[in-house]
């Protein structure tokens, strides 16, 4: 029988996510992918329970995380069942809803009908009664913010979700949806989105702005640029990688070598401060404002404990995150040139 660490919760740093009362660790994991029908469940246990030994309360699902979708919900609701679920209390479970998840007109974006039979499909593969944070996955053009809005507040009166939160909603359209769930009296206290020391859109996009306006949560996703930004791709492409073991969302052609130059120049910045390129990539996130986690994948138990080593790391110097900007612009140039 696991009997989790009596030391996880000495070192983990929480922060409030927004003015709301929910507190999130500093490192979340999510479970997108490695998760899925291919992978091995004794390394994803490990993963989850490795997580939870130093701190990581919170674990983020999908609905469609897989391959299959729905299998990293099932597999980890077979680790609550054997597990986790005596500490269901200490647990922040999040599921989305908004891609394409089962056949038909009803499985895809923010319709009221897809959004809640979504819901009670997750439910019922980790066997649950509610999880903490249900989220509208992407914006969909097409469907009423009040309706996609009005089945988030149905969400939480029917005690299938705790808090709900928005993913991938630009800063226009995260400003309407707010007033709307204020107006529904709904508890919006987070936003998920894609931010790294190679994608900034959301400093463009408004959101990061808008985030801290609404005095919002935000879990920041990918920060690790799904592994760009570690040492992971500095010689060669390993067998055991994300481009070599999935190949759908990073490929070879991502890495050509000019940028590898650069990202060396990362993690030789990375060495001068002592720590490995994945730790300054995540402190990088860190601190900057309004952010409440980083979101991070992990294919291995070691890689999240690599991780947690940004606990100790220090806040970038001012000359450390010019240095940073000057490089993350020279990559933005090689990819726009082999774009
Ligand atoms: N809302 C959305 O639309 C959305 C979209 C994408 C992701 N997400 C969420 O964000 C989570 C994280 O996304 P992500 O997996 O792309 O994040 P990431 O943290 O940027 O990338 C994770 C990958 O980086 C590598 N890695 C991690 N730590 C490492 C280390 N210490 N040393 C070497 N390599 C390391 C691993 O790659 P290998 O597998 O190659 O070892 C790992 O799978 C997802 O699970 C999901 O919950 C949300």
């Amino acid at each position: 029988m696991y009997i989790a660490n009596p030391d996880r919760y000495k070192k983990m740093e929480y922060r409030r996510s927004g003015n709301s009362g929910l507190m999130l660790p500093v490192v979340s994991l999510g479970l997108w992918q490695n998760f899925g029908d291919h992978s091995s469940y004794e390394n994803m246990k490990e993963m989850v329970l490795t997580a939870f030994d130093h701190g990581i309360t919170h674990f983020d699902l999908a609905n469609n995380y897989g391959p299959q979708n729905g299998a990293a919900e099932k597999n980890f609701g077979r680790i609550l069942q054997e597990d986790l679920l005596p500490y269901r209390d200490e647990l922040i479970i999040s599921t989305k809803a908004g891609y394409e998840m089962w056949l038909g007109p009803y499985g895809n974006w923010g319709s009221r009908k897809s959004l809640l039979a979504s819901l009670d499909q997750s439910l019922k593969r980790m066997g649950l009664d509610y999880v903490d944070i249900f989220y509208h996955h992407r914006m969909d053009p097409n469907t009423p913010l009040e309706e996609t809005m009005g089945a988030l507040a149905q969400a939480v009166r029917s005690g299938k979700a705790l808090y709900v939160g928005l993913s991938n909603y630009d800063g226009p359209t995260l400003e309407k949806a707010a007033e709307i769930l204020t107006d529904l009296n709904v508890p919006f206290v987070i936003n998920q989105n894609r931010y790294s020391i190679l994608d900034r859109s959301i400093e463009k996009n408004g959101l990061q702005e808008m985030t801290n306006a609404l005095q919002k949560g935000l879990i920041t996703f990918s920060p690790l640029a799904k592994g760009q930004l570690t040492n992971r791709y500095l010689n060669g492409i390993p067998a055991d990688s994300r481009i070599r073991t999935d190949g759908r969302f990073l490929h070879e052609s991502d890495l050509p070598q000019a940028k590898v130059e650069e990202l060396r120049k990362l993690n030789d910045l990375a060495a001068s401060r002592g720590e490995d390129l994945s730790v300054m990539a995540l402190r990088w996130v860190l601190d900057k404002s309004g952010t409440t986690s980083v979101l991070i994948g992990a294919s291995k138990p070691e890689q999240i404990l690599k991780n947690l080593q940004v606990l100790d790391s220090k806040p970038l110097t001012k000359q450390e995150l010019e240095q940073i900007d000057k490089i993350a612009h020279r990559i933005h140039e090689i990819e726009a040139a082999h774009a």
